[in-house]
């Protein structure tokens, strides 16, 4: 039997950073008697197995509605699919109506979730090494880790309160030109930012743009949680805001339908001319990277999703108008319960902000709260959470913990808070100086 070292085996596969994703999705599985907050698992009380023959029959009616031939909807969905997916029409449809995104269905591609999306993206625009992706940090660990896979440099910018600041991301770029790298992309959640909960206010989505275009950037938009704000708060994207071709759009049907799926896309319009003179979406010219990631996306799981898309006209930001109070109710639930345990003035040490929605939040505590903590958290006091340190992306965040409440009831919730008070008040504190010193600006 050959035996391998992981010095052997590509940097990302042994870079212990790069467990964080499985890690967060394991941890309910490893206690299973824990409250978790760990995880951005979505609300699973509608999740009804009967919906998925429902939706997947209701996506058959659709292309049989639209006069698609009997033979071509069974080859459509039993054969090898063309790459960029089959239901880019109804993507089309929906962006238009939830987000003001103007683009034809030759510019979405669909994808095995966000997660291939920004990996294809990253692979199309990313030629070499000098080439480095701009993050905010904190960021989601699925870019970090989409990057890491590509031997893609990426440097945090970290964000404040309103998430990202434009002119650090100008000063971001200027700095890479100065150390000799090619600052091509940034990424960024503009709305309820995965882990920090930010928004990004409307003058500054603006100006974003326009240092974009300034410094020759182009900008990655991940919006998994934009349907979820409270009435009257939404916010336009930075794709619908974007008259000049520099917002690739990523999207997943992880939080507005259901993650088993795997469905997400990406939104690439920008025009590229091959060496014929052909011109095509830069989302049919990535279709190259996405056949050799995937092959194409699952026909079933688009059959299902495309039938969830029709039975709601295309329009989920109406679809999801209950599920959105659900998780603003926890958002509440966990607001007011922190403020119980934690009331001002008092001697706990402990502080947090205050999204307006989403799926996290950011507690500040006064120790290290590392994967150790966490697991002494979820063992002896029976409530696990996420340590803030798996999202910088330079080192910050040692004392700060990430709440995810989108998968908890708010009476669980209650009883989660009062668990984590329990396990914050029996760890012994450190003092600022004891503790290592952080490296990146504060989220909260
Ligand atoms: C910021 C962010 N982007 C994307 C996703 C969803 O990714 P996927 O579609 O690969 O499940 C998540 C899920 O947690 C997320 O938090």
């Amino acid at each position: 039997m050959t035996t391998l070292t992981g010095e052997l085996l590509h940097p990302s596969i042994t870079d212990p950073e790069m467990d964080s994703m499985r890690l967060l999705s394991e941890t309910a599985l490893r206690f299973p008697d824990a409250l978790s907050f760990s995880s951005g698992a979505p609300y699973d009380g509608n999740h009804d197995l009967a919906n998925l023959s429902y939706y997947t029959d209701r996506y058959i009616k659709h292309l049989r509605d639209k006069g698609v031939p009997e033979a071509r909807i069974s080859r459509l969905l039993f054969q090898y699919g063309p790459v960029n997916g089959l239901i880019q029409d109804d993507v089309a449809l929906m962006l238009r109506q939830d987000e003001g995104i103007d683009v034809a269905p030759e510019a979405v591609m669909i994808t095995h979730g966000f997660q291939e999306a920004a990996l294809v993206a990253l692979r199309g625009l990313f030629t070499s090494p000098r080439d480095v992706l701009l993050s905010v940090s904190p960021a989601y660990v699925g870019i970090r880790g989409a990057a890491r896979m590509l031997d893609i440099p990426i440097r945090g910018v970290p964000e404040g309160p309103d998430g990202l600041d434009p002119d650090a991301v100008a000063a971001a770029a200027r700095a890479v030109r100065a150390e000799g790298g090619r600052p091509t992309a940034l990424y960024l959640v503009p709305d309820f930012n995965n882990p920090s909960g930010t928004v990004l206010p409307l003058d500054a989505r603006r100006r974003l743009l326009e240092i974009a275009e300034e410094e020759d950037l182009f900008v990655l938009e991940d919006n998994p949680y934009g349907l979820f704000a409270r009435e009257g708060e939404t916010m336009p994207t930075l794709k619908s805001l974007d008259t000049r071709g520099r917002v690739l759009y990523l999207g997943s049907f992880a939080k507005s339908a259901f993650p088993g799926a795997r469905l997400g896309y990406l939104v690439a319009d920008q025009e590229v001319t091959d060496a014929s003179g052909t011109v095509r979406t830069l989302a049919q010219t990535l279709s190259k990277a996405k056949a050799m990631y995937s092959v194409g996306s699952s026909t079933l799981s688009q059959a299902v999703i495309g039938g969830y898309l029709a039975e709601h006209r295309h329009d989920l930001r109406s679809a999801t108008r209950e599920l959105a109070a659900v998780y603003l109710e926890r958002l509440d639930a966990t607001l007011a319960a922190l403020a119980r345990h934690f009331p001002p003035g008092g001697d706990h040490g402990v502080s947090w902000n205050t999204p307006r929605g989403g799926f996290f939040l950011v507690l500040k505590v006064p120790f290290t709260a590392d994967l150790a903590a966490m697991e002494r958290s979820a063992r002896d006091h029976g409530v696990s959470w996420a340590p803030m340190t798996m999202f910088h992306l330079d080192g910050g965040g040692r004392r700060e913990i990430r709440l995810g409440f989108s998968n908890l009831a708010p009476e669980a919730i209650d009883e989660g808070i009062a668990r984590l008070a329990r396990f914050i008040a029996d760890t012994p504190r450190e003092t600022p100086r004891s503790a290592p010193r952080e490296t990146t600006g504060d989220t909260v």
